[in-house]
């Protein structure tokens, strides 16, 4: 039998595409996402909640860090930041491309589930009020985190 090869490249994009597909798998999903610093205070707020699906949860559990901001007013990092009834913790580091962020939860004494997501720097903002020069996330309210392998 002889296959064209258009049809070779039709059949070799679908396995392609179908790796790829099940490479990028969501492990939790955090809503109602906000990262503010608080204008003429020296504190910043980060708050979500976050579910992981294919398990018992029924609803987003609640997660929230109050933490100094940095000097020139930008959203600091955070170090293990509590949730709600669970030994769920997130983390919050910035690079030079925006703030990476992490959420883990325990599964056994020496490994977390752990999910990342990564915040472009297009998605803060500053603001240019007088004596208040703050920085606060304006990007989407809800997005996935993908499994850290
Ligand atoms: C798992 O997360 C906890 C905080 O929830 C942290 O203290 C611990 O170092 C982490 N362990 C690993 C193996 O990453």
């Amino acid at each position: 039998m002889k296959f064209s090869t258009a049809a070779l490249v039709v059949a070799a994009s679908a396995v392609v595409s179908g790796a790829a597909i099940q490479k990028r798998s969501v492990v939790y999903q955090v809503s109602d996402f906000s990262a503010a610093c608080i204008p003429h205070s020296t504190q910043c707020l980060y708050e979500f909640g976050v579910f992981q699906p294919g398990t018992m949860q029924t609803d987003p559990i609640p997660c929230q860090a109050m933490v100094s901001a940095n000097i020139d007013g930008t959203l600091p990092d955070v170090m293990y930041g509590a949730c709600e009834q669970s030994s769920r913790t997130f983390n919050v580091v910035r690079d030079a491309e925006g703030l990476g962020f992490l959420v883990q939860a325990p599964v056994s004494p020496r490994s977390n589930t752990t999910g990342v997501y990564h915040i472009p720097n297009s998605d803060l903002v500053m603001s240019d009020r007088p004596n208040a020069v703050v920085q606060s996330y304006a990007g989407p309210k809800a997005f996935d985190l993908d499994f850290l392998v």
